[in-house]
């Protein structure tokens, strides 16, 4: 096969133009992600690099050049996205992980600083794995259920879980938290071992509201991920109202929240016998993990 020798700039400039024509304001970043993944390459590649690249991978690259034109998220395109220190796969039943939701991930270290510490984690409505798997990989002595509606995105948890070695340390809920009794079979399911943690991100956008999101996310992020029913809180009732019944009496909740939801979301787990022990902010300064609390 015969090579080309290009400085990067050279070859993606045009391509560059045609992205930043349609409102496209990471255009230059794109660009160079999809080269790599056109190259089948893993580290950066830089604008004013050479680099060897044959017909067949400029071809590639002009076609995924052709999706991002359609709108389609460079995530979506690649079928991955980085999150904490990994880099997750994605499917078309996963949401694609927010930077935001590494607050989360945070917010846990900071309570429990002894990674060599032996915790019970689950989380509800995993999605890639991200939160879960993160956790997992910064305390190995862990044990993480990854519980979801959607087989499908157990699949890619699994599929991730390997990727990073942490297989052994996984377990796989295919469960629904609006079926009765959830809270029992989970339980059947754990012969009775309560959580040390929850942690998650259910989905929280009002039903209405979807259609008005940006198209990258209404189009592209699976409807059961974003739909928080009428309000944005049906999976908030759902939850809340069954985990003092799967957590031990001093274990933690860490829960993530959509931009304004903080006080409705606090009312309903008082209700459930819940106290929210501390509010974190995201890079935005929008109140985004509530840390709950057993009396
Ligand atoms: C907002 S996504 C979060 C995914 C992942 N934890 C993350 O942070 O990227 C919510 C997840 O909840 C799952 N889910 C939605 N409704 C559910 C239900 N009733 N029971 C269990 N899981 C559900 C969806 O399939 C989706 O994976």
């Amino acid at each position: 096969m015969t090579y080309k020798n290009i400085d990067v700039y050279t070859l993606i400039k045009p391509e560059i133009l045609k992205l930043r024509n349609i409102g496209i304001e990471t255009a230059n970043l794109d660009c160079r992600l999809l080269l790599s993944e056109s190259l089948d390459r893993y580290e950066t590649i830089y604008n004013h690099q050479n680099i060897y690249i044959s017909k067949d991978e400029i071809k590639k690259f002009k076609y995924l050049i052709q999706q991002r034109l359609s709108g389609k998220p460079v995530s979506r395109i690649i079928n991955k996205r980085s999150f904490w220190k990994k880099e997750f796969k994605l499917n078309d039943a996963t949401l694609d992980p927010r930077s935001d939701s590494e607050t989360l991930i945070e917010s846990v270290i900071e309570y429990y600083p002894d990674k060599l510490e032996f915790l019970k984690i689950i989380d509800l409505g995993s999605g890639t794995g991200c939160l879960g798997l993160s956790l997992l990989d910064e305390y190995s002595y862990s044990e993480v259920s990854f519980f979801d509606k959607s087989k499908k995105s157990l699949e890619m948890v699994k599929i991730n879980a390997q990727n990073f070695d942490l297989l052994e340390k996984s377990k796989y809920i295919n469960l629904d938290w609006n079926v009765r009794d959830w809270d029992k079979k989970l339980m059947k399911i754990e012969n009775n071992m309560k959580y040390d943690i929850v942690i998650s991100n259910p989905p929280y956008i009002p039903t209405n509201d979807i259609n008005i999101l940006r198209k990258e996310v209404k189009k592209y992020d699976p409807f059961i991920a974003l739909n928080g029913g009428k309000d944005g809180l049906d999976s908030y009732r759902s939850i809340l109202s069954s985990l003092s019944n799967i957590i031990k009496s001093n274990g933690k909740i860490f829960l993530e929240i959509g931009k304004g939801q903080e006080n409705h979301v606090t009312k309903i787990a008082i209700k459930h016998g819940l106290f929210p022990k501390e509010y974190k902010k995201d890079l935005s300064g929008v109140t985004r993990v509530i840390i709950f609390v057993i009396k």
